[in-house]
């Protein structure tokens, strides 16, 4: 019989997140040929403070990067500066100062580990299984930015405090991108919440359960890393996350929560100018002067 997903974790706060940052960023290349693709800013922040700031709004406490090879430049992101900082605060450029500060978390809040070989999602996120423990754990993937307030992994943090188990974000698309994707397979829906009852990775339109695609944004329990440990060549020869937790589904409950905010794949560089045109149009700053040049553009 299935539970809620629960067992000896159950209704144990989700502190902790993995944001995997192994990848190569090839859909934005050449920019990501010496940079690592977390770094590429999105109007005056580099992708990754975002889905950090998304995570530190829903109460995480702790913050797993699971990074590779080349990716060094971001553990200096989340460090001090000092000589950076020493002549700002000679120059008395205070307010500046202080958004730097802003980046740099609590001593001891992030850590690293390293996946050595690009073997997929599912083995990225198992590289972290060490450092998460027995309790439920909170994914995102920075590639996506999702536009929302409040951050949208705290409405997935407060729908599990409802229903337990584990939760995927989703939003639909339509049927003839399924092939890029996770697609959920539902069951009963209500409101925003959906039962779900399984998901396959990539399937072709005809073989899909549903439109509605995984966003980067889960909540897991923590016997998703048994599975993985197992876990075969999914889609693109690749060891899928998506699989592990249709697994996972078999035995514990699985809920995807409908996203209703503007979602940016910053993977991709059609995505990447999107979201810093929409997010630049907003910017309290200059926001209305970006807004009427991007009117004057043909
Ligand atoms: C990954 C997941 C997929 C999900 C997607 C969201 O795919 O495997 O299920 O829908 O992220 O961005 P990838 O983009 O790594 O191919």
């Amino acid at each position: 019989m299935k539970d809620h997903g629960l067992g000896e974790s159950a209704m144990k706060p989700v502190r902790k997140i993995v944001i995997p940052v192994a990848g190569l960023g090839t859909r934005v290349l050449p920019a990501t040929k010496t940079i690592p693709k977390e770094l590429l800013t999105v109007v005056d922040r580099p992708l990754i403070d975002y889905v950090v700031d998304e995570a530190r709004d829903a109460g995480i406490e702790h913050v797993v990067l699971v990074t590779g090879r080349g990716k060094g430049a971001i553990e200096d992101y989340f460090d001090h500066a000092y000589e950076l900082e020493a002549t700002l605060r000679q120059k008395s450029k205070t307010d500046i100062l202080s958004e730097i500060e802003k980046t740099i978390p609590v001593a001891g809040s992030v850590s690293y580990t390293r996946q050595q070989a690009p073997l997929g999602l599912g083995h990225a996120v198992w590289c972290a299984r060490e450092l998460i423990g027995d309790e439920p754990f909170a994914i995102s993937l920075p590639d996506e930015i999702v536009a929302h307030r409040p951050g949208f992994l705290k409405q997935m943090v407060d729908a599990y405090s409802s229903v337990g188990g584990n939760l995927v974000a989703v939003e639909e698309v339509p049927p003839a991108d399924t092939s890029k994707y996770g697609v959920i397979a539902p069951k009963d829906r209500t409101g925003n919440l959906i039962e779900m009852s399984g998901m396959v990775e990539k399937p072709a339109p005809a073989d899909a359960p549903s439109n509605f695609r995984i966003i980067g944004r889960y909540i897991l329990q923590p016997e998703i890393f048994a599975l993985l440990e197992n876990q075969g060549k999914g889609a693109g020869g690749e060891i899928q996350l998506t699989d592990s937790m249709n697994t996972l589904n078999g035995q514990q409950t699985f809920h995807a929560v409908v996203c209703d905010g503007l979602i940016y794949d910053c993977g991709s560089k059609l995505g990447f100018v999107k979201a810093n045109a929409a997010l630049g149009a907003n910017h309290p700053e200059f926001g209305a002067e970006f807004k009427s040049f991007l009117k004057s553009i043909d």
